[in-house]
Order: C-alpha cells, then sequence, then structure tokens
C-alpha cells in the first residue's frame, strides 16, 4: 500500500494532477520506463561532467531496491576548459537530465534500476573516430587535432552533445506505442518536448558553425562530421536511411536545386520519425548487441538487448 501511495503521489507531481493518478504500473511500463531511465543516467551525467567537472550525485545512482549503482568512466575530476558560455549551456541541460531522472525514479520507485556503468569519455573520441572514418572512407586510425576531448574543446562537446540528442528524441517517439499507461504516456510526451528542445538547440549552434573546421586536423568541416555522425548512427541502427545532418540538398516544385538548413530532422511528411528500443540500444553500443560504446556492461533492466 505504501508504495502504492507513493507512486501515485509521484505520478501526481509529475503530471499536476489534482488526484493522485491510478498507479500500477504494467510490467512493459516499468521495461519502458526503466530503458528511458538508463538512458537519462547516461545524459545527465554527460552535461553534470561539462557543466561542474563531476557526475550527478552518487544519492542517485543506487536502484529502487538499494542496488548499488556505478561510477561513470571518462568523467574530467574539476572543470575543463570549456568557455563560459558552453558550460552554462551545459548547466542548464545537465538540470533538465537530472530533472528526468528524478521523475523517471520518483515514478518506477523500488522498480527504478540502479545507475549502469557509463562511459562519458573515451566512448566519445571512439564514435568521433569511427565517423571520422566514414567521412574521409578509410579503415586507418585517425589521429585528431587537437585530441578529441570533449570537455576541453566547445567544439567536440557540441559534436558529442549532437551525437545523443537526436537519439532522445527518436527513443521517446518509439516508445510511444509500448506504454500501457495514459498518465505514463502524457509524463513521456512532457520528457520528450524537452529532449526535442535541445535537440533544435544543438543542431542550431551546430549549423551556424557549419562552415567552420572541425578539427585542426584531419581537415573536416562542422557540417561534414555532423553529417558523419548521422552516417554513422544509421549504419549502426540497421538498414533505415532515417538520420540526417544539419544541410539539406533537395529541388523546388518547378525544378530548382537548392541548399537548406536541417535544423529539424524529420521524415518525408516532416514529422519526428522514430527508432526502436532494439536500434537505440546499436548507438549507444556503438554497434554492439548487448553491451558496449556508452554502456560498456549493458543497459540495466529488461530491455537491454539490441
Ligand atoms: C577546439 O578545436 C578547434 C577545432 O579543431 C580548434 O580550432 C580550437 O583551437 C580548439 N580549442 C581548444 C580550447 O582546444
Amino acid at each position: 500500500m505504501r508504495s502504492l501511495f507513493l507512486v501515485a503521489t509521484a505520478l501526481a507531481l509529475v503530471l499536476g494532477a489534482a488526484s493522485p493518478a491510478s498507479a500500477t504500473l504494467s510490467a512493459t511500463d516499468k521495461a519502458v520506463l526503466n530503458f528511458a531511465l538508463n538512458l537519462e543516467y547516461l545524459e545527465a551525467n554527460f552535461y553534470h561532467c561539462a557543466a561542474f567537472g563531476q557526475p550527478i550525485p552518487s544519492a542517485l545512482w543506487v536502484g529502487g531496491m538499494g542496488q548499488a549503482g556505478k561510477a561513470p568512466i571518462g568523467c574530467p575530476k574539476g572543470r575543463g576548459t570549456l568557455s563560459i558560455w558552453a558550460r552554462k549551456y551545459a548547466n542548464e541541460i545537465a538540470l533538465d537530465e537530472l530533472g528526468h531522472v528524478k521523475l523517471l525514479r520518483a515514478v518506477l520507485g523500488k522498480d527504478a534500476v540502479a545507475q549502469p556503468l557509463l562511459d562519458v569519455g573515451p566512448a566519445f573520441a571512439a564514435a568521433a573516430q569511427a565517423a571520422a572514418q566514414l567521412a574521409l572512407k578509410t579503415t586507418d586510425p585517425i589521429t585528431f587535432e587537437p585530441a578529441f576531448d570533449v570537455y576541453n574543446n566547445d567544439t567536440y562537446f557540441y559534436h558529442a552533445a549532437f551525437i545523443f540528442e537526436d537519439v532522445g528524441v527518436t527513443a521517446y517517439v518509439g516508445a510511444a506505442k509500448l506504454i500501457d499507461s495514459k498518465d505514463i504516456l502524457t509524463a513521456a510526451a512532457k520528457i520528450l518536448a524537452i529532449e526535442a528542445y535541445h535537440s533544435g538547440s544543438i543542431r542550431t549552434l551546430l549549423y551556424q558553425m557549419e562552415n567552420k573546421q572541425a578539427f585542426s586536423k584531419p581537415a573536416l568541416l562542422v557540417r561534414d562530421v555532423v553529417k558523419a555522425i548521422s552516417d554513422l548512427r544509421d549504419a549502426v541502427d540497421g538498414s533505415t536511411d532515417l538520420d540526417q545532418g544539419i544541410v539539406s540538398f533537395g529541388k523546388t516544385a518547378n525544378g530548382t536545386p537548392y541548399v537548406a538548413a536541417n535544423v529539424v530532422p524529420t521524415d518525408a511528411n516532416r514529422i519526428a520519425f522514430e527508432r526502436t528500443t532494439s536500434q537505440v540500444l546499436r548507438i549507444v553500443y556503438l554497434g554492439g548487441k548487448s553491451k558496449g560504446g556508452f554502456f560498456p556492461q549493458g543497459l540495466n533492466g529488461a530491455i537491454m538487448s539490441a
């Protein structure tokens, strides 16, 4: 009873409802919410590390039944050399993602999974390496100048944020049809909207620097690296070609070719596209099936295998 009451209270808080929602979560809803919680742990820690030079508070790593959570790999000790401006941007998003972690944990209560092992450092360099190899059509190792350190270089930090944000949006869209409870669906829609704002903002930032060099070496422009990251996400998540960079090429109704910004990635109907949980897992595992990339030991919870 007590835990039911707590869940109802949490839901009422989440949804701003006057009366507590009926709150027995289905097994599917628990699985989906825990899947989302894993992704939010990842994002919250990444932005926390960028803004504050430390992971999210360790009290939030613990699972709902006291399971120990894990410290992330690759978080810098203390603040790096990001500009104040980039850090303030990271600060805002860190608070959003931390809020999502707290909210999902509150709704899940004793069913909340612990924070899994996260890689918020070397995995970015591995993703950048794979993206640059795609862009340069080579399998040879690429040496970046400056070294690809996402906590010490604004440009790299924005590229790292870009790796995640669109994935978050498409993951929440894809999860919608799996959710049983309307209250949970509403809460998920509220989170989805915030992830979409983040995605649009990071894509706008990158679009403003599209003609700049992303690295001193190799000589690749920001728009080409963004395209390569998008191609990498497409390559690892399966056969469908959904993902997009920040520039689009098309033809007007009378056949005149144009180049437009592509700050908002859409499908042919100009609405958001979706990803299955398997497609999302393939991306965050950087091609792996049950672990790898940003989750070196896999996600915690029922949905963890692609
Ligand atoms: C960040 O990387 C860019 C692109 O290579 C470079 O021009 C800039 O000097 C770097 N900034 C820092 C602080 O290392």
